[in-house]
């Protein structure tokens, strides 16, 4: 739905080259909520910018929808006729709002429509329809300042749907929120996503959103994309930074003659009565040293990190047993066991 190919952006400043953006290939997919995280200078809005062509990107194509972006002509306000007609189709969700205050809140839902040259009484009815969807229907009448901040970025996300956009882009929407508000919009745009088959692009730099709505993830670096892949994959990607950051494990072993492994599971596996299997299997005991599990796209996904009696040359077989049963085992911290895995991968 969202393709990038070797995108950059290189502003210039005083004189001076800024890369933000260094050879972006990025891949969203119809119907999927992806989120990109990163520091902040990462270039992450200076991607987002570059999706919906607010910045003209320096090298690279922008594909949304089958068009082509970038062959386009125009940007920012000067875009041409084909490129305002393709953004219409991109709603843009923003942190700090960007609602006009001395508009009510129907008003700015409608500024769009009105851009777009829709008539009076067509532009009330679809505001009014959106308020109701974002669940705001009773605040039509008032004015921005009387809403809370929750409030403020529903008729934000209301506006953005105004011209029926198949993808949603989302830059920190829920950084300017309280934990609370924050889940309450992250649900909105997640039944939105669910409801309307929206795509939705999102940037931000909280683990927690991830965790919370996204099927996909990817870690932008100065303005690289280090890592990208859905929540699955990058569990089972070995070594993953947003994986371990996404289920972070601590605990080390008990002694000298201990396994520390962690073990990853999602979808089917479930670690609980794997663990108790194994130990009943090989009469060994286990302990659990640390454990992170959450639900993420309603699957539930997690890690354990467990000890098990003896070196790892010992626990060749129960850890086979694990990787029989569909679970992702990584040996934490152990060189000489590292080079058994490379040996046995060989
Ligand atoms: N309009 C601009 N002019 C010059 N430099 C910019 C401009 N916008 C962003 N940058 C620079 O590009 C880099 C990436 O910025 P940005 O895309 O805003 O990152 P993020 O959103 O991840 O914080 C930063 O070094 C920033 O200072
Ligand atoms: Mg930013």
């Amino acid at each position: 739905m969202i393709t990038t190919t070797g995108l950059t952006k290189v502003y210039q400043s005083r004189g001076r080259d800024i890369t933000a953006l260094d050879g972006v290939d990025l891949h969203v997919r119809e119907g999927e909520v992806y989120g990109v995280i990163g520091q902040s200078g990462a270039g992450k809005s200076s991607l987002i910018r570059c999706v919906n062509l607010l910045e003209r990107p320096t090298t690279g194509t922008v594909t949304v929808d089958g068009v082509d972006l970038t062959a386009l002509a125009g940007r920012g306000r000067r875009a041409g006729k084909d490129l305002r007609r393709a953004r219409s189709r991109i709603g843009m969700v923003f942190q700090h709002f960007n609602l006009l205050s001395s508009r009510t809140v129907q008003d700015n839902v409608e500024l769009p429509l009105e851009i777009l040259g829709v008539s009076g009484k067509e532009r009330s009815r679809k505001a009014l329809d959106l308020l109701d969807l974002v669940g705001l229907a009773d605040k039509a009448k008032a004015h921005p300042a009387q809403l809370s901040g929750g409030q403020k970025q529903r008729v934000g996300i209301a506006r953005a749907l105004a011209g029926d956009p198949k993808v949603l882009l989302s830059d920190e929407a829920t950084s300017a929120l309280d934990p609370e508000t924050t889940r309450s919009i992250l649900q909105l745009l997640r039944d939105l996503n669910q409801q309307l088959g929206l795509t939705v692009l999102l940037i931000t730099h909280e683990m927690d959103v991830v965790k919370t709505i996204c099927d996909s993830a990817a870690l932008m670096q100065k303005g690289k994309i280090v890592e990208s892949g859905t929540v699955g994959q990058l569990l089972a990607t070995p070594g993953s930074q947003l994986a371990a950051e996404l289920f972070p494990v601590t605990g080390a072993a008990g002694g000298p003659e201990r396994t520390v492994i962690d073990v990853t599971f999602h979808g089917e596996a479930a670690t609980q009565p794997v663990v108790s299997q194994l130990a009943r299997t090989y009469n060994i005991d286990i302990s659990i040293l640390g454990a992170a599990m959450d639900t993420v796209a309603g699957k539930q996904i997690g890690r354990m990190r467990i000890e098990l009696p003896g070196r790892y040359e010992e626990n060749v077989v129960p850890v086979g047993f694990l990787r029989e049963q569909g679970l992702q085992v990584d040996v934490v911290d152990d060189s000489q066991a590292l080079d058994l895995v490379k040996e046995g991968a060989k």
